[in-house]
């Protein structure tokens, strides 16, 4: 079976990262991870990477002085890495012209909360301060506009009252762990294609 040329944009813990290499290697998702970018040099997620020795593009802040500049350099690596679809996740730079047009409808974030609501990068403190029934987690493509392109998948997540904010957040990753390796083997059976 043909493989999906995948790659994976992190900038903090990278544990969707993980749940994505641990799920190619199973055979579950059917993905080839050409290359991982971090857009920090600190971020732990980058191990994950090295430990299953997958090409890195690590970013230094600099770069992103001029966003344009540090998207089409990342652009150029997805290119000359033969990447076919950009799995966003946890990843904290505003993607800008270069990458968007070099790959769309292709790029694809993850957000821990259900669309519109809780935009933005509290969303799991800010759904429960709120005191939410019910959250859950996004899949959805990545445009100019934050948090506001079109959904591809959404799992509801019932909040149980006795919770505390480490237990839903325990949940929300456990939810999401599952969930984007599942939605980019969809991808990878021709989901998002015409
Ligand atoms: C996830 O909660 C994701 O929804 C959000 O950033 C977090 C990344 O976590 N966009 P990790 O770095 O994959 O552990």
């Amino acid at each position: 079976m043909k493989k999906l040329a995948l790659a994976v944009m992190i900038s903090g813990t990278g544990s969707n990262l993980k749940a994505i290499i641990e799920a190619v290697k199973s055979g579950t998702l059917h993905a080839d991870i050409r290359l991982v970018v971090s857009s920090r040099p600190e971020a732990k997620g980058i191990r994950y990477a090295k430990e299953a020795g997958i090409p890195l593009l690590i970013m230094q802040k600099s770069e992103y002085k001029n966003p344009q500049e540090a998207d089409q350099k990342i652009s150029e690596a997805l290119k000359q890495a033969g990447v076919e679809l950009v799995a966003m996740a946890g990843y904290m730079r505003k993607v800008t012209e270069p990458l968007l047009s070099a790959y769309p409808d292709k790029i694809i974030n993850l957000h821990p909360a259900l669309l519109p609501s809780f935009r933005g990068a509290h969303a799991i403190q800010e759904a429960f301060d709120f005191g939410v029934k019910v959250t859950g987690v996004t899949v959805h493509i990545i445009n100019e506009e934050y948090d506001q392109g079109k959904i591809i998948a959404q799992e509801p997540l019932k909040v149980d009252p006795t919770w505390s904010i480490d237990e839903l957040e325990r949940h929300i990753h456990d939810l999401e762990h599952r969930l984007y390796p599942q939605v980019i083997e969809s991808i990878a059976q021709g989901a998002l294609s015409e």
